[in-house]
């Protein structure tokens, strides 16, 4: 790497001296800021409440899909969305070499002053309307010789609230493996970690548009509506029989969802692994919407596990998390919940009706045109005569490259 290369890492440095601080403090072995692009998604509507929301994301046509979609679906009562569940988990783990059948019957009594152990941690949780909800023995013993673990369920009010149930998690352990009713000199309690889980099948968001079936005539005019829902509703099915698509069509939906996330500072991995694994729940993966019709009203409808926060981690601090908050209106966690699921169902709707329809190809590389001039290194000259030349054709990498070099011969 050049000097120069080097030092260009600073480029993106905040102006403001405490700001620059606080990036660098962020992570260990700090180099510098990554700029990635944020822009708004307009049209937005959930329950009846308009939003424009703020998506970070490098793929150009996402913004574009997801305001498309967005727009159709205000002009037909918008998205709507609720709150299935908001109870997150995490695990004990540990090996007991006991008979599983007495600490079956001690549990009752543990389980008491494992939930007592925790009563300093959770008491600013309980006040904010969380806490820990539910404590249960697994018995894993069949699977994992000696393997039990202790399975804690959580409210986290509008924290991801990572740190909270880790700390809790933690204390659980040290708890349990001094309790005298599992430790003697024969038996001992082993712990091996204490993690929550990003497995949130029970902090989920259900999404769906509806409308009358003839109103789906405003997406393509050259297609009709019965070819429209048939050829949707084939795309779905495929969707939930094929790997190869459902990876794809949920990939379009995290479009949406990831650039929620990344713009409000949410653990985007977390929510990634977790949809992933609520897609699979059945034995198989497959795509995470569903279609129907009924008595002529269409209905498309997402179902996701969300575990999201607006207090806490980088939210309170991030300048342009705080931007996008604002924008958003400061929601709550559930309502960030809805947010983030309209706009991963208006990225997906918007995706499989142009697949359907147009293919994504023709929108998706003018799109483009403007990363391949740059990648060119086009002048402003050059761009407008570009823009203007692929206005009615198809764009190509190498289609712009011959144009622009043709100009320049
Ligand atoms: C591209 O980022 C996303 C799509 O491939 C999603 C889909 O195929 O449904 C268009």
């Amino acid at each position: 790497m050049s000097a120069d290369q080097a030092l260009s890492f600073s480029d993106y440095s905040a102006p403001d001296e405490n700001q620059q601080r606080l990036y660098s403090e962020m992570i260990e072995n700090y180099i510098g800021n990554f700029p990635m692009p944020i822009g708004i998604v307009t049209n937005m509507v959930i329950n009846d409440e308009p939003f424009i929301v703020p998506f970070v994301t490098e793929e150009s046509s996402v913004i574009a899909a997801a305001s498309k979609a967005a727009k159709f679906w205000a002009e037909r009562g918008g998205f709507h969305a609720r709150i299935d569940s908001v109870v997150k988990k995490g695990q004990v783990h540990f090996t007991w070499n006991g008979n599983p059948d007495k600490i079956h019957h001690l549990f009752s009594e543990i389980k008491i002053k494992l939930l007592d152990s925790t009563i300093d941690l959770t008491c600013k949780m309980r006040q904010r309307g969380g806490g820990i909800t539910d404590i249960r023995l697994i018995n894993l013993t069949k699977e994992l010789s000696d393997y039990y673990q202790i399975d804690v369920s959580f409210e986290t009010a509008n924290a991801m609230g990572a740190n909270f149930i880790n700390t809790c998690l933690e204390r659980i352990a040290s708890v349990l493996q001094d309790l005298s009713e599992l430790n003697s000199d024969e038996n001992r309690v082993e712990i091996i970690m204490s993690i929550l889980s990003n497995y949130t099948p029970d902090c989920k968001v259900t999404c769906w548009v509806e409308c009358p079936v003839e109103l789906l005539s405003g997406w393509n005019k050259t297609m009709s509506v019965n070819s429209f829902i048939s050829k949707f509703k084939q795309s779905v099915e495929i969707s939930k029989i094929d790997v190869s698509r459902a990876v794809t069509h949920n990939k379009g939906i995290f479009n949406g969802i990831d650039a929620v996330l990344l713009a409000t500072g949410n653990d985007y991995r977390a929510t990634e692994a977790a949809a992933h694994a609520f897609a699979s729940r059945d034995g198989k993966y497959s795509g995470l919407t569903s279609v129907t019709v009924a008595q002529e009203i269409f209905r498309y409808e997402l179902e996701v596990p969300l575990a999201l926060g607006t207090v806490g981690g980088i939210t309170q601090i991030h300048p342009i998390v705080k931007n996008s908050m604002t924008i958003l209106k400061f929601p709550d966690a559930d309502k960030l919940m809805m947010i983030a699921a309209a706009s991963g169902l208006a990225n997906n709707f918007s995706a499989v009706a142009s697949l359907i329809t147009t293919g994504i190809q023709s929108g998706h590389m003018k799109m483009h045109l403007s990363n391949i001039l740059n990648q060119l290194n086009a002048n402003e000259q050059e761009r407008n005569l570009a823009n203007g030349h692929f206005k009615d054709r198809t764009v190509s990498h190498s289609a712009v490259h011959d144009f622009i070099m043709l100009l320049r011969s």
